[in-house]
Formats: C-alpha cells, structure tokens, sequence
C-alpha cells in the first residue's frame, strides 16, 4: 500500500538543490560543488524518491573499473553507491527499498554483477539495513577512510552485494 505512495525520477538541474538538502540532513559526510555538477550527468544511477510527491530521498552511484594496474579496464566491473539518503521522517516506509531495487535493475541491465558502498563504521542501522538488503560485510575495515571528512572513529566497512 506504502509503496504506492512512492515514486523516483531523474535528477534536473532544477532540483539539484533538492538531493544537496537531502543529503546534507542525512549524512555525516560532504561533498563538493563539483560532485553536486557531476550528478547530472550519472544518468540513470543517480534518483530522487518522492513520497506523495515530497521528495525524501535520493541515491547516487557511479561505474567503478578494475583496480588492477596492469590490467587496466574500461570495462565497468561494479556500481558503486557514493550517497544513499532518506530523511528521517520518511524512513521505514519503503523509500530507501524502491531506490536500492531501481539502482540494483539498472545495474543488471548494464550486465554488472556486483554493488558495492562504503558504510561508516558507527553507523550499525546503515550495515544492518545492507545486510538485510542482502550485502555482505567485507572482513578488512578501510582504515580512516572517513578522516578528510573529520568522522569520529573515521574507519568504514566495504559492503558488497552480488547482483
Ligand atoms: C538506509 C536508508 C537509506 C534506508 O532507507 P529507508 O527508506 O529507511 O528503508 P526502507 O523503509 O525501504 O527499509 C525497509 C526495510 O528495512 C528494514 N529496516 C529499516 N531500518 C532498518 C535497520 N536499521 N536495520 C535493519 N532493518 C531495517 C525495515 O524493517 C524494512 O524491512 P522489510 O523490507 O523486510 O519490510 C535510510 O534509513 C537512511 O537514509 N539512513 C541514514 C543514512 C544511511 O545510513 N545511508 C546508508 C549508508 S551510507
């Protein structure tokens, strides 16, 4: 029934501002001016989510390439999740659910099998809503990757989910 309520679309020039509130409120990391930019042209990994046509969320990911030097690829080999984020007010009714499935769709029609996001370390409700979502936690935890952000306790797991 919830779901009915939700919708997604594409991220215009016009509600840029829209996904830098939501992210803003959100999340304990930043991002810069040229990030925001670059969003525009993410295509179909980047959407907004509506509840009854408010906007509440949006997720936004990027191709990611073989990190092997001496096989350097320009075939993509993951959709990386660089910014998930749904207000609170509208958490737990579905909203995060529908972006995850359109972002996990669009990643199958790329014939790209794997999902991969960083989750800060103390943020325990993001690693069990991946979990739950069928991400796996990565053994190695990437030490500091949050400290440019001044994250207290600035590590961050690698969660990964096979498409
Ligand atoms: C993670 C986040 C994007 C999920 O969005 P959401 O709209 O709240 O998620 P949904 O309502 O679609 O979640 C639905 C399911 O997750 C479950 N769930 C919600 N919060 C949970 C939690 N903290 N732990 C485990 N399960 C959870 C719900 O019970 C529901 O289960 P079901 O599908 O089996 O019925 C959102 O909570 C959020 O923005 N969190 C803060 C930022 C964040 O952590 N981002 C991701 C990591 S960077």
């Amino acid at each position: 029934m919830a779901r009915k309520l939700i919708s997604l679309d594409d991220l215009t020039p016009n509600c840029l501002g829209v996904l830098k509130t939501i992210n803003s409120v959100v999340l304990p990391t930043s991002y810069t001016a040229e990030w925001y930019q670059e969003s525009l042209e993410a295509g179909e990994l980047v959407k907004l989510a509506y509840y009854s046509e408010i906007p509440v969320g949006a997720i936004k990911a990027k191709q990611v390439y073989s990190s092997n030097t001496s096989k350097p690829s320009t075939v993509p080999t993951g959709v990386y999740i660089e910014s998930f984020a749904v207000l609170p007010a509208y958490q737990q009714k579905g909203v995060g659910s529908a972006l995850l499935e359109n972002l996990e769709a669009e990643t199958a029609k790329r014939f790209i099998h794997e999902l991969i996001a960083h989750v800060w370390c103390e943020n325990t409700a993001g690693v069990a809503w991946y979990e739950l979502k069928g991400f796996i936690k990565k053994d190695e935890v990437e030490k500091g990757y949050y400290e440019a952000q001044g994250l207290k306790n600035p590590d961050a797991y690698v969660m990964v989910k096979k498409i």
